[in-house]
């Protein structure tokens, strides 16, 4: 899926780890483009390939070493698919599997581990959490959103300063398709005035009110944090299908932020102008936390092999390394919820959500 900052931080623990257990692992592939690219033989042997001196910089340079893709597996596990990328894993001899991504590779993963016990396979399956979204359910966090959030704010903070020297409104567009937790933390962290999240649909005329009254109490500026999901509550009422229809026949803008802008400008008056950081919060120097947390994660994913422990996803509960069964995982969502603490304490400090 989309790549982190620190993708390359769970790798170095897997790897590392499987060098430490050098009896039971012979060396460590690293398929390239993921399950797409191993499907057209593309890989390379990291044992033979990475020296100590590599290994320490993939500790801690950004992106992703190995590349990404976006791939759904069959939901058919008799699918001649699953036959076909199992014998290329048994002509390479593969014990064991492991797969760093969000929600889609949890999918794929929990989908590897249960083909394998249908046809009692040796290869064992572990999936490792990494998505800036931390939209995975079963783990608190998963790594690259604290350094997504820090960009995310860092962006906000800058607009802040320059905010103060027009009358205007400023929307930052924040990544999150589906889920809000970037743009509720960084929202919060920059001082928005108004965030707007997928799981919040907003009334554009509440969002408009906020401005002019802050406006009417002598604020010079105000600055929303929308998350690229947002989603007002007409269209949030709709079928697939009437909002496919609405956005064909309606005005096409680049991006929810402009959208919202635009109405902005229309029911306000004033002045708009839109930030997009965009695919920079998925790149540039991992934050402390998330080199801690994906090094853990790595090297937690290779001990449950080692324990002989398969089918799970190395997991963060209460800041102690866990594990989740994949299939407790797959194909689930962890949103925002509308009602949690965050959300209400935000309010209380005069946030608002757009949506009362
Ligand atoms: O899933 C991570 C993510 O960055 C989302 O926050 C974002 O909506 C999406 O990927 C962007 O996907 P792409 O890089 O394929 O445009």
């Amino acid at each position: 899926g989309g790549p982190t900052a620190v993708i390359n931080g769970s790798l170095y623990g897997v790897i590392c780890e499987g060098a430490r257990h050098s009896d039971a692992v012979g060396c460590v592939y690293g398929m390239i483009n993921g399950i797409e690219g191993f499907l057209a033989d593309s890989y390379m042997n990291l044992s033979e390939t990475l020296s100590d001196d590599d290994l320490e910089l993939l500790r801690l340079t950004p992106a992703a070493y190995l590349g990404s893709c976006r791939f759904k597996l069959p939901e058919n596990l008799s699918d001649s698919f699953y036959r076909v990328l199992f014998e290329k894993l048994e002509r390479l001899d593969i014990g064991y599997f492991f797969y760093i991504g969000g929600n889609d590779s949890m999918d794929t993963v929990s989908k590897l581990s249960r083909y394998a016990a249908q046809i009692k396979s040796p290869i064992r399956f572990i999936g490792i959490p990494k998505t800036i979204d931390n939209d995975l359910w079963g783990t608190d966090m998963t790594f690259g959103f604290q350094s997504a959030v820090d960009i995310a704010t860092d962006t906000i903070d800058r607009i802040h300063t320059t905010a103060t020297s027009h009358s205007r409104v400023f929307i930052i567009e924040v990544m999150g398709h589906k889920v809000g937790h970037v743009t509720l933390h960084a929202g919060i962290a920059g001082g928005a005035d108004i965030i707007l999240l997928p799981e919040v649909p907003y009334d554009i005329q509440v969002v408009c009110d906020a401005i002019t009254k802050r406006t009417k109490a002598g604020k010079r500026f105000s600055i929303l944090a929308v998350a690229e999901g947002a989603i007002s509550k007409e269209d949030a009422a709709m079928s697939k299908k009437e909002l496919k229809e609405k956005k064909k026949n309606g005005v096409v803008y680049p991006s929810v932020a402009y959208e919202i802008g635009a109405k902005i400008q229309e029911v306000t008056g004033s002045e708009v102008r839109v930030t997009v950081p965009g695919h920079m919060q998925r790149g540039g120097e991992p934050c402390p936390y998330d080199r801690v947390l994906a090094t853990r994660l790595g090297a937690a994913a290779a001990e449950l092999i080692i324990n002989e422990e398969y089918g799970y996803m190395a997991a963060l509960k209460n800041n102690e390394i866990t594990k989740v069964p994949l299939s407790e995982v797959a194909g689930k969502l962890k949103t925002v919820d509308p009602n949690c603490s965050m959300i209400k304490e935000a309010k209380r400090i005069g946030i608002s959500f757009g949506d009362q």
